[in-house]
């Protein structure tokens, strides 16, 4: 990118690219170890215990984890946290490898599937869930919910039927940790019945393979035993999966820590890519109970980090970012005038961008509220483009870290990073220069 804003006019405003030519030759953008390019993303953890029981599209490996840990310098005992912990990567390496751990996460699904995975579990667990298993096999009934009428049309009649069933039966099951590891299963078995998949920002038409249901649950029940018969927390550290905002994490930090002190924050925040997470999560929000329908996910998206077109819009910001918004607002005119349409939803991205980067302005005050001098906060995160404007997030996160009580140790690039193909063609430079980085930022003496 530095090469490309000292030879390339890449924004109209010189302010701007004068501007974000100096962050990037100040934080000296380097490379990333060459693994890292494998490890920034979740296939590394497609066979991983804990990691495999959900498949979490947006995730990074457990792999890259261990090896930020190590590079933190945290010591063993102390907390590593994720504000925005999704399927609990981060957790899960934690406790197994002898840290205490936090996560927070707006979607209570992504919550839940965290605490249990970061749950201790004995044998009398697994005898209780023998005989659960037992019991769902002669089980009958259970009604659909009202709100599942808004999603039955994503499954076959036969697997919707048999969701219903199997959840219908947790529901009566008493509160247990045998309960809550199969309703994980459950949940995490929920889009491979149905006839879709995850795909960019939603869901896609996509048969289900799942030829017998109780059977497929059964199975991933037994997969998720295995693992934790095989790989156990470490002796002495508890983990906590919170549903709550990133912004709210100073104050869930004290009251969970029990005298601990925070060794690292590690995270991948949502990217301002107009992502929208509970979109693409709403099969399982609804029909594993955890939202009221559609309504309940719209109440759920208002704590979200603003990343996504349909979020509240914000007007003010600070006045560096309020450059790219503006820049991006300057070249709609054009676009819409070169295709003859009104382009809504780009309209909605400069207020996006102010939101979004606000949003994280404030969890980086509060990552700051829980570290101690010299305690290091690592950011995984993709740049995004809008109109051929690269709105390049690592470089701010890094310059509103600093802000907020953080020096920038480093910013390394471990891969390109996409967009979508009329961008590319439209604007080639964007191929080789957008990219996915980690931000290190060290607490401040
Ligand atoms: C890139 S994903 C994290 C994936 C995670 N690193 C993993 O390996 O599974 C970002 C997560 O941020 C969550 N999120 C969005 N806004 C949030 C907020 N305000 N507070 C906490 N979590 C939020 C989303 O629900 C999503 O799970």
């Amino acid at each position: 990118m530095h090469e490309l804003l000292k030879t390339q006019r890449i924004y109209d405003s010189s302010a701007l690219q004068e501007w974000l030519l100096s962050l990037e030759t100040k934080y000296a953008v380097g490379a990333a170890p060459e693994k890292y390019h494998r490890l920034v993303n979740f296939s590394a953890n497609a066979a991983a215990p804990y990691h495999q029981w959900f498949k979490y599209r947006e995730g990074f490996a457990g792999e890259l984890i261990a090896e930020l840990i190590a590079l933190s310098g945290a010591q063993k005992g102390e907390l590593i946290i994720d504000p925005f912990c999704g399927s609990g990567t981060t957790n899960v390496v934690a406790v197994l490898s002898g840290y205490n751990t936090l996560g927070l996460d707006v979607n209570p699904m992504s919550a839940f599937l965290t605490n249990t995975k970061v749950d201790r579990y004995d044998a009398q667990d697994f005898e209780e869930i023998r005989r659960f298993l037992s019991a769902l096999r002669n089980f009958r009934g259970g009604a659909p919910r009202k709100s599942d009428r808004e999603v039955c049309r994503y499954f076959q009649p036969d697997r919707f039927d048999e969701l219903v069933r199997i959840r219908s039966f947790l529901d009566a099951l008493p509160e247990s940790r045998a309960g809550q590891l199969l309703r994980a299963a459950f949940v995490s078995i929920i889009l491979d019945c149905s006839d879709r998949r995850r795909d960019g920002n939603g869901l896609k038409v996509s048969a289900s393979r799942v030829e017998d249901t109780a059977a497929f649950f059964e199975e991933k029940a037994a997969l998720m035993i295995e693992d934790i018969r095989r790989v156990r927390p470490c002796d002495g550290v508890r983990g906590f999966g919170l549903c709550d905002t990133a912004c709210h994490l100073y104050q869930r930090y004290e009251s969970c820590r029990d005298g601990r002190r925070a060794g690292a924050i590690i995270f991948s925040p949502p990217y301002a890519n107009s992502f929208d997470y509970f979109e693409s999560y709403k099969l399982e929000l609804i029909l594993g109970g955890f939202a009221d329908g559609m309504t309940g996910i719209a109440d759920l998206r208002r704590g979200a980090v603003r990343s996504f077109v349909g979020a509240q819009a914000q007007k003010a910001c600070d006045p560096c970012i309020d450059l790219i918004a503006k820049e991006i607002e300057e070249a709609i005119p054009a676009k819409e005038a070169r295709t003859g349409k009104k382009d809504g939803r780009t309209r909605k991205v400069p207020d996006m961008i102010r939101g979004y980067f606000s949003d994280m302005r404030e969890v980086l005050r509060q990552c700051a509220l829980c570290l101690n001098p010299g305690g290091k906060t690592y950011i995984v995160v993709d740049q995004s483009a809008y109109l051929g404007k690269i709105v390049p997030t690592d470089l701010l996160l890094a310059y509103l870290g600093e802000q907020e009580g953080f020096t920038v140790g480093r910013i390394v690039k471990c891969r390109n990073a996409r967009t979508s193909t009329q961008q590319l063609n439209q604007y080639p430079y964007l191929k080789t220069t957008l990219r996915e980085s980690i931000v290190e930022l060290v607490r401040n003496e």
